[in-house]
Protein backbone atom coordinates (compact mmCIF):
# COMPACT_ATOMS: atom_id res chain seq x y z
CA UNK A 1 0.00 0.00 0.00
CA UNK A 2 1.28 3.50 -0.81
CA UNK A 3 0.38 6.63 0.81
CA UNK A 4 -0.24 9.01 -1.81
CA UNK A 5 0.92 12.79 -1.50
CA UNK A 6 -0.64 15.77 -2.84
CA UNK A 7 1.91 17.83 -3.84
CA UNK A 8 3.85 17.85 -7.06
CA UNK A 9 6.82 20.30 -6.72
CA UNK A 10 7.70 20.57 -10.48
CA UNK A 11 5.90 19.63 -13.68
CA UNK A 12 6.08 20.57 -17.24
CA UNK A 13 2.75 22.37 -18.89
CA UNK A 14 3.04 23.27 -22.01
CA UNK A 15 5.80 25.56 -22.81
CA UNK A 16 6.73 26.03 -19.18
CA UNK A 17 8.14 24.29 -15.87
CA UNK A 18 5.47 24.93 -13.35
CA UNK A 19 7.56 24.77 -10.00
CA UNK A 20 6.44 25.07 -5.79
CA UNK A 21 8.13 28.67 -4.86
CA UNK A 22 9.46 27.07 -1.82
CA UNK A 23 11.11 30.66 -0.59
CA UNK A 24 7.60 31.75 0.59
CA UNK A 25 6.33 28.26 2.22
CA UNK A 26 5.24 27.66 4.74
CA UNK A 27 3.63 31.17 4.84
CA UNK A 28 2.27 31.30 1.43
CA UNK A 29 1.74 28.89 -1.07
CA UNK A 30 2.59 29.49 -4.83
CA UNK A 31 3.65 28.50 -7.96
CA UNK A 32 5.70 29.88 -10.52
CA UNK A 33 5.87 29.55 -14.37
CA UNK A 34 9.78 28.83 -15.35
CA UNK A 35 10.07 29.97 -18.80
CA UNK A 36 13.95 30.40 -19.89
CA UNK A 37 17.05 28.63 -18.71
CA UNK A 38 17.97 31.69 -17.16
CA UNK A 39 15.16 31.58 -15.38
CA UNK A 40 16.07 28.03 -14.05
CA UNK A 41 19.35 29.02 -13.30
CA UNK A 42 17.87 31.40 -11.25
CA UNK A 43 15.21 28.92 -9.86
CA UNK A 44 18.06 26.70 -8.74
CA UNK A 45 20.52 28.87 -7.19
CA UNK A 46 17.83 30.87 -4.72
CA UNK A 47 16.65 27.75 -3.90
CA UNK A 48 12.55 28.70 -5.30
CA UNK A 49 13.23 24.73 -6.53
CA UNK A 50 15.87 22.96 -3.72
CA UNK A 51 16.40 19.00 -3.17
CA UNK A 52 18.63 16.68 -5.24
CA UNK A 53 16.25 14.92 -7.34
CA UNK A 54 13.80 18.56 -7.50
CA UNK A 55 16.75 20.21 -8.53
CA UNK A 56 17.71 17.05 -11.11
CA UNK A 57 14.34 17.32 -12.91
CA UNK A 58 14.56 21.06 -13.30
CA UNK A 59 18.15 20.97 -14.98
CA UNK A 60 16.09 18.64 -17.32
CA UNK A 61 13.40 21.38 -17.70
CA UNK A 62 16.13 23.95 -18.25
CA UNK A 63 17.91 21.75 -21.19
CA UNK A 64 14.14 21.71 -22.90
CA UNK A 65 13.71 25.55 -22.25
CA UNK A 66 16.92 26.21 -23.34
CA UNK A 67 16.29 23.83 -27.00
CA UNK A 68 13.24 25.65 -27.47
CA UNK A 69 14.97 29.41 -27.22
CA UNK A 70 17.81 28.43 -29.33
CA UNK A 71 15.66 26.64 -32.45
CA UNK A 72 14.27 30.18 -32.58
CA UNK A 73 17.53 31.18 -33.65
CA UNK A 74 19.10 28.17 -35.99
CA UNK A 75 18.09 25.59 -38.09
CA UNK A 76 21.33 24.15 -38.53
CA UNK A 77 21.71 20.94 -36.25
CA UNK A 78 24.94 20.97 -35.12
CA UNK A 79 24.94 24.81 -33.94
CA UNK A 80 21.99 23.78 -32.23
CA UNK A 81 23.59 21.09 -30.17
CA UNK A 82 26.80 23.18 -29.88
CA UNK A 83 24.65 26.11 -27.69
CA UNK A 84 22.55 23.09 -26.22
CA UNK A 85 25.73 22.28 -24.57
CA UNK A 86 26.97 25.62 -23.46
CA UNK A 87 23.17 26.23 -22.09
CA UNK A 88 23.68 23.09 -20.02
CA UNK A 89 26.76 23.59 -18.53
CA UNK A 90 25.56 26.83 -17.74
CA UNK A 91 22.57 25.50 -15.79
CA UNK A 92 25.06 22.66 -13.83
CA UNK A 93 26.85 25.46 -12.20
CA UNK A 94 23.38 26.62 -10.27
CA UNK A 95 24.36 24.51 -8.05
CA UNK A 96 27.48 22.35 -6.92
CA UNK A 97 26.53 19.72 -4.97
CA UNK A 98 23.80 17.52 -5.73
CA UNK A 99 25.02 15.11 -8.22
CA UNK A 100 21.03 14.41 -9.66
CA UNK A 101 21.57 17.58 -11.58
CA UNK A 102 24.25 16.99 -13.89
CA UNK A 103 22.76 13.44 -14.04
CA UNK A 104 19.47 14.78 -15.21
CA UNK A 105 21.46 17.11 -17.66
CA UNK A 106 23.54 14.83 -18.69
CA UNK A 107 20.79 12.73 -19.47
CA UNK A 108 19.02 15.18 -21.71
CA UNK A 109 22.29 15.96 -23.82
CA UNK A 110 22.60 12.99 -24.38
CA UNK A 111 18.85 12.51 -25.74
CA UNK A 112 19.49 15.79 -28.03
CA UNK A 113 22.65 14.39 -29.46
CA UNK A 114 20.97 10.48 -30.30
CA UNK A 115 18.09 11.85 -32.52
CA UNK A 116 18.17 11.15 -35.98
CA UNK A 117 15.64 13.83 -36.62
CA UNK A 118 15.49 17.39 -37.51
CA UNK A 119 15.51 20.04 -34.20
CA UNK A 120 11.27 20.33 -33.58
CA UNK A 121 11.82 16.94 -33.44
CA UNK A 122 14.61 17.05 -30.97
CA UNK A 123 12.91 19.58 -29.03
CA UNK A 124 9.74 17.57 -28.80
CA UNK A 125 11.61 14.22 -27.93
CA UNK A 126 13.28 16.36 -25.02
CA UNK A 127 9.84 17.84 -23.43
CA UNK A 128 8.57 14.15 -23.55
CA UNK A 129 11.62 13.15 -21.59
CA UNK A 130 11.24 15.17 -18.81
CA UNK A 131 8.16 14.36 -18.44
CA UNK A 132 9.19 10.72 -18.65
CA UNK A 133 11.49 11.41 -15.95
CA UNK A 134 8.88 13.38 -13.54
CA UNK A 135 6.97 10.04 -13.95
CA UNK A 136 9.77 8.26 -13.17
CA UNK A 137 11.15 9.97 -10.11
CA UNK A 138 7.38 9.26 -8.81
CA UNK A 139 7.99 5.53 -8.81
CA UNK A 140 11.35 5.04 -8.03
CA UNK A 141 10.56 7.45 -4.47
CA UNK A 142 7.34 4.90 -3.82
CA UNK A 143 9.75 1.97 -4.54
CA UNK A 144 12.02 2.85 -2.20
CA UNK A 145 9.23 3.88 0.47
CA UNK A 146 8.48 0.53 0.43
CA UNK A 147 11.84 -0.87 1.04
CA UNK A 148 12.35 1.35 3.74
CA UNK A 149 8.98 0.79 5.50
CA UNK A 150 10.19 -2.59 5.98
CA UNK A 151 12.47 -1.78 8.44
CA UNK A 152 10.94 0.80 10.60
CA UNK A 153 9.93 -0.98 14.01
CA UNK A 154 6.66 -0.51 15.18
CA UNK A 155 5.75 2.50 17.04
CA UNK A 156 9.19 3.53 16.09
CA UNK A 157 10.24 7.46 16.95
CA UNK A 158 11.85 8.35 13.31
CA UNK A 159 14.30 11.80 12.75
CA UNK A 160 14.90 13.50 9.95
CA UNK A 161 16.96 16.26 9.17
CA UNK A 162 16.45 19.29 6.22
CA UNK A 163 13.68 17.87 3.72
CA UNK A 164 14.07 14.97 1.87
CA UNK A 165 10.10 15.18 0.41
CA UNK A 166 7.72 15.38 -1.78
CA UNK A 167 8.99 18.85 -1.95
CA UNK A 168 12.54 17.84 -2.47
CA UNK A 169 11.48 15.57 -5.24
CA UNK A 170 8.50 15.16 -7.93
CA UNK A 171 6.44 14.08 -5.23
CA UNK A 172 6.45 11.52 -2.43
CA UNK A 173 10.07 12.06 -1.12
CA UNK A 174 12.59 9.75 -0.26
CA UNK A 175 13.69 10.32 3.40
CA UNK A 176 9.93 10.91 3.56
CA UNK A 177 8.72 8.78 1.48
CA UNK A 178 10.08 5.96 3.65
CA UNK A 179 7.73 7.48 6.31
CA UNK A 180 5.07 7.83 4.29
CA UNK A 181 4.77 4.45 3.41
CA UNK A 182 5.67 3.49 6.84
CA UNK A 183 2.66 5.41 8.61
CA UNK A 184 0.12 3.62 5.68
CA UNK A 185 1.04 0.73 7.82
CA UNK A 186 1.63 2.02 11.27
CA UNK A 187 -0.06 5.36 12.83
CA UNK A 188 1.84 5.11 15.88
CA UNK A 189 5.39 5.98 14.16
CA UNK A 190 6.17 9.51 15.14
CA UNK A 191 8.28 11.95 13.04
CA UNK A 192 11.05 14.42 14.46
CA UNK A 193 11.84 16.76 12.00
CA UNK A 194 14.94 18.65 12.76
CA UNK A 195 14.55 22.75 12.46
CA UNK A 196 18.00 22.39 10.10
CA UNK A 197 19.48 25.46 10.41
CA UNK A 198 20.52 27.81 8.15
CA UNK A 199 17.66 27.86 5.98
CA UNK A 200 14.96 26.18 8.22
CA UNK A 201 13.78 23.70 5.32
CA UNK A 202 12.67 21.16 8.09
CA UNK A 203 10.76 23.51 10.06
CA UNK A 204 9.62 25.20 7.06
CA UNK A 205 9.25 22.26 4.50
CA UNK A 206 9.20 19.35 6.45
CA UNK A 207 6.28 20.42 8.93
CA UNK A 208 4.72 21.52 6.48
CA UNK A 209 4.18 19.36 3.51
CA UNK A 210 3.67 16.46 6.83
CA UNK A 211 1.03 18.10 7.92
CA UNK A 212 -0.68 18.54 4.70
CA UNK A 213 -0.72 14.97 4.28
CA UNK A 214 -2.05 14.13 7.72
CA UNK A 215 1.08 12.58 9.25
CA UNK A 216 1.84 14.21 12.48
CA UNK A 217 5.39 15.33 13.04
CA UNK A 218 7.24 16.86 16.11
CA UNK A 219 9.62 19.86 15.58
CA UNK A 220 12.94 20.37 17.63
CA UNK A 221 15.92 22.42 16.94
CA UNK A 222 19.24 21.29 15.56
CA UNK A 223 21.15 20.57 18.84
CA UNK A 224 18.03 18.68 21.02
CA UNK A 225 18.69 15.09 19.12
CA UNK A 226 21.25 13.67 21.12
CA UNK A 227 18.77 14.52 24.65
CA UNK A 228 15.94 12.23 22.73
CA UNK A 229 17.75 9.68 21.71
CA UNK A 230 18.95 9.04 25.21
CA UNK A 231 15.40 9.04 26.58
CA UNK A 232 14.71 6.56 23.69
CA UNK A 233 12.28 8.56 22.52
CA UNK A 234 14.25 8.21 18.63
CA UNK A 235 14.85 4.94 17.23
CA UNK A 236 16.34 5.86 13.87
CA UNK A 237 17.33 8.18 11.73
CA UNK A 238 16.60 8.64 7.56
CA UNK A 239 17.55 11.36 5.76
CA UNK A 240 18.00 12.28 2.13
CA UNK A 241 21.38 12.24 0.26
CA UNK A 242 22.79 14.81 -2.67
CA UNK A 243 25.69 12.70 -3.39
CA UNK A 244 26.47 9.18 -2.54
CA UNK A 245 30.04 8.14 -3.28
CA UNK A 246 31.52 5.45 -4.60
CA UNK A 247 32.33 3.78 -0.82
CA UNK A 248 29.06 5.38 0.71
CA UNK A 249 30.29 7.92 2.09
CA UNK A 250 27.16 10.76 1.71
CA UNK A 251 26.91 14.28 1.58
CA UNK A 252 23.97 15.90 3.30
CA UNK A 253 22.42 19.29 4.18
CA UNK A 254 24.59 20.46 7.05
CA UNK A 255 24.00 18.82 10.25
CA UNK A 256 23.56 15.51 8.96
CA UNK A 257 27.25 14.35 10.21
CA UNK A 258 26.07 15.47 13.22
CA UNK A 259 22.73 13.37 13.75
CA UNK A 260 24.93 10.30 12.20
CA UNK A 261 27.64 10.67 15.14
CA UNK A 262 24.73 10.76 17.70
CA UNK A 263 23.09 7.88 16.03
CA UNK A 264 26.12 6.08 16.46
CA UNK A 265 26.55 6.73 20.18
CA UNK A 266 23.65 5.90 20.95
CA UNK A 267 23.33 2.41 19.06
CA UNK A 268 20.10 3.77 16.93
CA UNK A 269 20.28 2.70 13.05
CA UNK A 270 21.14 5.87 10.38
CA UNK A 271 19.34 4.98 7.17
CA UNK A 272 20.06 7.40 3.89
CA UNK A 273 17.50 7.17 1.27
CA UNK A 274 17.89 7.95 -2.13
CA UNK A 275 17.23 7.23 -6.15
CA UNK A 276 20.52 5.29 -7.76
CA UNK A 277 20.94 8.54 -9.30
CA UNK A 278 22.28 10.07 -6.43
CA UNK A 279 25.47 7.74 -6.24
CA UNK A 280 28.59 9.41 -8.49
CA UNK A 281 30.20 6.21 -8.90
CA UNK A 282 32.97 8.60 -10.68
CA UNK A 283 34.02 9.74 -7.12
CA UNK A 284 35.85 7.46 -4.97
CA UNK A 285 35.00 9.12 -1.42
CA UNK A 286 33.24 11.89 0.30
CA UNK A 287 36.36 14.10 0.34
CA UNK A 288 35.90 14.37 -3.40
CA UNK A 289 32.50 15.82 -3.22
CA UNK A 290 31.82 19.49 -3.57
CA UNK A 291 30.67 21.82 -0.61
CA UNK A 292 28.65 24.73 -1.76
CA UNK A 293 29.37 27.77 -0.06
CA UNK A 294 26.31 29.66 0.52
CA UNK A 295 26.00 33.44 1.35
CA UNK A 296 26.36 34.62 5.04
CA UNK A 297 23.33 36.26 5.12
CA UNK A 298 21.48 32.79 5.75
CA UNK A 299 23.36 32.41 8.93
CA UNK A 300 23.30 36.09 10.26
CA UNK A 301 19.66 37.35 9.44
CA UNK A 302 16.47 34.89 10.38
CA UNK A 303 12.79 36.39 8.26
CA UNK A 304 15.30 39.47 7.00
CA UNK A 305 16.38 40.66 10.83
CA UNK A 306 19.75 40.47 11.55
CA UNK A 307 20.21 38.07 14.53
CA UNK A 308 24.07 38.22 15.58
CA UNK A 309 26.75 41.21 15.80
CA UNK A 310 27.16 42.90 12.34
CA UNK A 311 31.16 42.55 13.16
CA UNK A 312 31.05 38.56 13.49
CA UNK A 313 32.57 36.41 11.03
CA UNK A 314 30.64 33.62 8.87
CA UNK A 315 31.55 30.63 7.12
CA UNK A 316 28.26 28.75 5.45
CA UNK A 317 28.78 25.16 4.01
CA UNK A 318 25.81 23.93 2.62
CA UNK A 319 26.43 20.22 3.01
CA UNK A 320 28.76 17.90 5.32
CA UNK A 321 29.76 14.09 4.28
CA UNK A 322 28.53 11.10 7.01
CA UNK A 323 31.18 8.70 6.37
CA UNK A 324 30.12 5.15 5.19
CA UNK A 325 31.15 3.63 8.57
CA UNK A 326 28.20 5.90 10.38
CA UNK A 327 25.61 4.77 7.98
CA UNK A 328 23.64 1.23 8.81
CA UNK A 329 21.71 1.51 5.03
CA UNK A 330 21.24 2.84 1.76
CA UNK A 331 17.42 2.81 1.20
CA UNK A 332 17.17 2.68 -3.27
CA UNK A 333 14.67 1.40 -5.58
CA UNK A 334 16.30 -1.67 -5.68
CA UNK A 335 16.39 -2.32 -1.78
CA UNK A 336 18.59 -1.85 0.89
CA UNK A 337 21.88 -1.49 0.33
CA UNK A 338 24.64 -2.38 3.18
CA UNK A 339 28.12 -2.35 3.86
CA UNK A 340 30.52 -3.25 2.49
CA UNK A 341 28.93 -0.14 -0.04
CA UNK A 342 31.66 -0.37 -2.23
CA UNK A 343 29.87 -3.74 -3.50
CA UNK A 344 26.80 -3.18 -2.79
CA UNK A 345 26.67 0.04 -5.01
CA UNK A 346 29.08 -1.57 -7.85
CA UNK A 347 26.06 -4.10 -7.64
CA UNK A 348 23.01 -2.42 -7.45
CA UNK A 349 24.51 -0.21 -10.31
CA UNK A 350 24.87 -3.04 -12.48
CA UNK A 351 21.96 -3.08 -15.16
CA UNK A 352 20.66 -0.03 -13.91
O1 LIG B 1 20.03 22.91 0.20
P1 LIG B 1 18.90 21.98 -0.08
O2 LIG B 1 17.63 22.34 0.59
O3 LIG B 1 18.75 21.73 -1.56
O4 LIG B 1 19.39 20.61 0.56
C1 LIG B 1 18.56 19.50 0.46
C2 LIG B 1 19.07 18.31 1.17
O5 LIG B 1 20.13 18.30 1.76
C3 LIG B 1 18.23 17.08 1.06
O6 LIG B 1 18.30 16.30 2.21
C4 LIG B 1 18.75 16.25 -0.14
O7 LIG B 1 18.81 17.04 -1.29
C5 LIG B 1 17.93 15.05 -0.40
S1 LIG B 1 16.38 15.45 -1.06
C6 LIG B 1 15.51 14.07 -1.40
Amino acid sequence: MVFESKIKTIEWIGEVSRIINQTVLPYKFETVDIKNVEEMYFAIKDMIIRGAPAIGIAGAHGVTLAAIEIAKTTKDKDTFLKELKKQADYLNSSRPTAVNLNWAITKQLEIAQSVKGDIKEIVDILKENGKKLENDDIEINKRLGEYGADVVPKGAGILTHCNAGALATVGYGTALGVIRSAFAKDSSIKVFADETRPRQQGARLTTWELTQDGIPVTLITDGMCSYFMSKGMINMVITGADRIAANGDTANKIGTYTVAIAAKYHNIPFYIAAPLSTIDISIKSGSEIPIEERSSEEVTHINGNWICSKDVNIINPGFDVTPNELITGIITEKGILKPDFKISIEKALKNN
